[in-house]
């Protein structure tokens, strides 16, 4: 399918690339843009060629949130019933891993949206912010919730009461980001990242995603139950089977997704 908003390519074996295409807005996200993308996270979790999957904007900006042109004349009713935030939900629902690429801005729905991803490689000029406030509005995708999961109530609330911003150093160092590398390489290194979780047992890694998310969701006995049905079902798989077998006659495995 042909969009107008991002691209999707695959540049990598095994790996599902993300474009966001609207760089005259800074990727602004307006409704087209995140409909598009939504679509195309469901093609990219349904194909079994596809193990993990890469989204980035562009070396100056990532996304520099929802698209205000789009938002500011609106009404509470029509905010709710058009529900594009609601598109947000879409993500989360992806069982393929997903790595946020971020370079240059990453505010507001920007940030929500690398936050919603597993995983950010974030470039040295990656900036983070939940600028809401000075448009008399607070976050609405997410940014409350898990920027103070990511980096503690502390930060989360200079960031999102008083605009905040954080370099890609800082967010390392507060633990949103997995790791920074230059403009020149982030991308590579997401999709070498991606890569590597891509030619790993299919089910296996879905699962871990699964349970590694249930540790924000459930009580601890929970999450351990959990963990532990999962640990279990997987015996239930070929590739169990063959990644133990594997490691006893020292040879590399060869997974089947079964
Ligand atoms: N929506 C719509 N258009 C946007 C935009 C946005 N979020 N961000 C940037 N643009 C547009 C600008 O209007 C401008 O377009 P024109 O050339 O047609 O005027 C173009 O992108 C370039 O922007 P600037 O001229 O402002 O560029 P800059 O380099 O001076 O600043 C910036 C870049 C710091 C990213 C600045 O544009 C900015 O602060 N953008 C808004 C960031 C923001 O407030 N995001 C939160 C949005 S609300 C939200 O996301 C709600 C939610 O939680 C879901």
């Amino acid at each position: 399918m042909e969009y107008e908003n991002i691209l999707v390519e695959r540049p990598v074996e095994g790996v599902g690339l993300i474009r966001l295409n609207r760089p005259r807005q800074f990727n602004a996200l307006n409704s087209a843009l995140l409909s598009e993308l939504s679509d195309a996270f469901e093609v990219l979790d349904r194909d079994d060629a596809i193990g993990c999957i890469v989204i980035t904007g562009n070396d100056k900006v990532f996304a520099a949130g929802a698209d205000i042109k789009e938002m500011a004349d609106a009404g509470a009713v029509e905010m709710l019933t058009r529900d594009f935030v609601g598109l947000f939900d879409r993500i989360r629902a992806v069982r393929k891993p997903i790595i946020a690429a971020v370079s240059g801005w990453a505010l507001g729905g920007g940030c929500e949206l690398a936050m919603s991803c597993d995983m950010i490689v974030a470039s040295e000029s990656a900036r983070f912010g939940q600028p809401e406030i000075n448009l008399g509005v607070i976050p609405g995708a997410g940014g409350t919730q898990r920027l103070t999961r990511a980096v503690g109530k502390a930060i989360a609330m200079e960031m999102v009461l008083n605009d905040r911003r954080l370099s890609a150093q800082e967010a390392y160092d507060f633990g949103l980001v997995n790791r920074v590398a230059p403009v020149e390489s982030y991308l590579d290194e997401a999709l070498e990242l991606a890569r590597s979780i891509a030619s790993r047992a299919p089910i296996a890694v879905r699962l871990a995603k699964e349970a590694v998310n249930k540790a924000f969701e459930l009580p601890l006995g929970e999450g351990l139950e959990f963990e532990r049905r999962n640990f279990y079902f997987l015996f239930a798989t070929e590739d169990q089977k063959e990644g133990m077998k594997a490691f006893l006659e020292k040879r590399p495995p060869e997974w089947k997704g079964r």
